[in-house]
């Protein structure tokens, strides 16, 4: 496939993509379908942003997703990088890619690259990313001894702490605040620990 006939779009200004959008990803990593709709629909000019890979028949080819690393804002996190499964094989990942590094580059004048991974090491490698030490990339440091970054204890903006039965002793009043979290899993843990490999690349 010629890379003339490919354009990268952003997601958020082709909204018709995002139900198909959706199905490539879903196809790829199953979730729920209204947790993905609404993390598609967070996609804007700052960050996070998705972008797709279109060919000229205006099908949708691939995506690939950019978070902010709060600790480093001179980079962003490359997330969900996928190609439609019929079509890999044919460097659309690729030239996806180097279209994404232009645009984090020209567009949001970042400096640099992260992202991880399991298995696609030698997909990034061959693109110029370097294996690096781990980062979080919702703050500083990983929090509950490095194993799960806090903010997975929150799924689609509901505190897994919160009691969803209201307050059992007076039912007419609203339910108490979610109980204080434990000591330790605010105490940053510097050994950060991940069965992922984290790369970078300077742009
Ligand atoms: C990873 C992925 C995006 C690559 O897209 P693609 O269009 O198939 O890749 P390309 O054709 O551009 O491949 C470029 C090079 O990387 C190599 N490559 C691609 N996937 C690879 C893999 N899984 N392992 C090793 N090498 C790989 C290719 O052999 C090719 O090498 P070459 O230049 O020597 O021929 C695609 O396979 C995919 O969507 N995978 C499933 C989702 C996924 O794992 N995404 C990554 C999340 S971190």
């Amino acid at each position: 496939m010629e890379p003339e006939s490919l354009k990268v779009l952003r997601l958020h200004e082709h909204p018709q993509y995002l139900r198909p959008c959706c199905e490539l990803i879903n196809d790829e990593w199953p979730r729920s379908e209204t947790a993905r709709m609404i993390s598609l629909q967070a996609s804007c000019n700052h960050l996070p942003t998705s972008l797709i890979l279109i060919n000229d028949k205006e099908y949708l080819l691939g995506h690939c997703k950019l978070t902010a690393i709060p600790s480093i804002p001179e980079s962003c996190f490359i997330e969900t990088v996928v190609i439609k499964k019929s079509m890999r094989g044919r460097k659309l990942g690729s030239h996806l890619m180097k279209q994404v590094e232009k645009y984090c580059k020209n567009v949001l004048q970042l400096k640099m690259l992260h992202l991880s991974t399991k298995g696609q090491e030698n997909f990034y490698a061959k693109l110029g990313y370097e294996i690096c030490a781990p980062i979080s990339i919702y703050g500083t440091h990983f929090g509950n001894n490095g194993s799960t970054p806090v903010s997975n204890n929150i799924q689609n903006g509901v505190s897994l702490n919160s009691n969803p039965t209201g307050n059992q002793l007076h039912p007419s009043l609203p339910p108490p605040p979610p109980p204080m979290p434990k000591l330790n899993s605010l105490v940053p843990n510097y050994s950060i620990k991940s069965t992922k490999t984290f790369m970078f690349k300077y742009l």
